[in-house]
């Protein structure tokens, strides 16, 4: 078989088990192009600086473009005895332009080199996930706007609490999901730095300048201290993390959605598109995509958890245990690329059902609040009026009638304070559209934070 790169002080050959459970090219074949991009800024950096010849740095950069040529084209076949993707792109190049390409890994180690390719590889994902995050905001936001004047119980508990603006509910989830862009937007800070020159661990004797290619990879700055270069995965461990949290706002929101949709609520009915049959039962119409986004958010978690768990107690510098940090990291990024682009067209295609939200809040005591607050307006202490209408709740309750069926005579036997217009605050509409403070569910204030929101898009 044939050599390997590092093959120098080797006498026998890899163990086959072995070679294959070392090998990472089965999941990192995605940093190709970055890995190209890497090399080629570096071999432009030898050139410049005189450690190879201008000839020999034009030579391989040149190589380097064949080759991503040919990843382009489809024609480049990643083989396992080249272990990564690195000596996968390296053994292309010398197919291209021979042994002057062994001038490339001059100054150079894998170390800094597939700590590039990641820092490369996250920084173009994140622009991804903050474009994905903004139509998901977007969407919100329109879908809020068609939404304000509708009527929904708010809950707590999972109980009906005090009657809300529909508006205002999705306007809360926008919320979690400005935050979750501004966690990515900071996330790109740490993953903007450039590892290149650091090389194995220590630095090199050769006069590299670790600004051009910081320049010409368009990183914001080189790591000031290159053990850190190497060994460094924070920036990923905040990516995993920033994903969580927003996987975790995915799978409140897909809750709810679960919930709305059911037989018991019918808030919502998800469009065909976003939804799956069953096997057995003819009439099933099922709400598998917001169960799945709610499922995979385990997974998610689990990249987390897995990589903290690589990292913890792993001394300086690099250590082949890092390696471990690329499958989570594309499952994660691909997880939450997917669970947006899911939850934004469900979102745009789902129909709501006004009607029914409404008719819920006439049908429940959420009122109950709106004949206290009278009360308490009308010099009554709030604990006096509280106790007032919780009485007043349950003799309705034994009656089977709600709060707007009671007779003002009844009210006024209760007190003389009580005057017609109770009906009118009594009404789902009134207590939404009084709640007027300041990011509270009035249909002005929705409006105004809906146009903060289209303002900040
Ligand atoms: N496949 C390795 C990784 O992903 C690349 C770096 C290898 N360096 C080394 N000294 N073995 O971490």
């Amino acid at each position: 078989t044939e050599k390997k790169l590092w093959g120098g002080r080797f006498e026998a050959s890899l163990d086959k088990q072995t070679e294959e459970f070392g090998a990472s090219i089965k999941f990192e074949q995605r940093l190709a192009p970055f890995d190209l991009q890497g090399s080629l800024a570096h071999v432009k950096m030898l050139g410049a600086t005189g450690i190879i010849s201008a000839d020999e740095a034009a030579k391989i950069a040149d190589g380097l473009k064949k080759v991503e040529q040919q990843l382009v084209n489809g024609d480049i076949e990643f083989k396992l005895e080249n272990e990564d993707i690195h000596m996968n792109m390296e053994s292309y190049l010398h197919a291209e332009i021979g042994t002057v390409a062994g001038k490339l890994h001059t100054a150079r180690s894998r170390n800094d080199q597939v700590a590039t390719d990641m820092h490369l590889y996250l920084k173009a994902t994140l622009t991804d996930v903050l474009s994905a995050l903004k139509s998901l905001r977007t969407t919100l936001v329109n879908l809020a706007d068609n939404q304000v004047d509708t009527i929904m119980p708010g809950y707590t508990h999972l109980q009906h609490a005090q009657p809300i603006s529909f508006g205002q509910h999705l306007m809360a989830y926008y919320q979690m999901f400005t935050r979750d862009y501004e966690r990515f937007e900071f996330n790109i800070k740490h993953t903007d730095i450039n590892p290149l020159g650091a090389a194995a661990l220590a630095g090199t004797t050769f006069p590299i300048d670790r600004e051009m290619t910081t320049e010409l990879l368009d990183f914001s700055k080189p790591y000031a201290n290159s053990m850190d270069a190497v060994s460094d995965r924070d920036f990923i461990l905040e990516f995993l993390s920033n994903a969580s949290l927003l996987m975790m706002h995915l799978s409140r929101l897909c809750e709810e959605i679960l919930l709305w949709c059911s037989n018991e609520f019918k808030f919502v009915t998800l469009s065909d598109s976003y939804s799956t049959g069953s096997s057995i039962m003819p009439q099933k119409k099922n709400p598998d995509m917001a169960e799945l986004i709610r499922g995979k958010t385990g997974r998610v978690y689990g990249n987390l958890m897995g990589l903290l768990t690589v990292l913890k107690g792993l001394p300086l510098a690099y250590n082949k245990d890092l390696q471990e940090d690329k499958e989570g990291m594309f499952d994660s990024a691909d997880t939450i690329l997917t669970a947006l682009a899911v939850m934004t067209g469900m979102l745009d295609t789902m129909k709501v059902n006004k009607d029914i939200m409404e008719t819920s809040t006439q049908k429940d005591f959420s009122n109950a609040t709106e004949l206290a607050d009278y009360l308490a307006t009308k010099g009554i202490p709030f604990r006096e009026a509280h106790a007032i209408v919780g009485k007043l709740v349950l003799d309705c309750t034994k009656q089977g009638i709600y709060l707007q069926d009671v007779k003002l005579a009844d009210y006024q036997k209760l007190s003389n304070l009580i005057e017609d217009d109770i009906y009118d605050v009594l009404q789902s509409k009134t207590a939404v559209a009084r709640r007027n403070s300041l990011g509270g569910t009035s249909f002005t204030s929705v409006k105004n934070q809906i146009a903060e929101a289209r303002r900040s898009l």
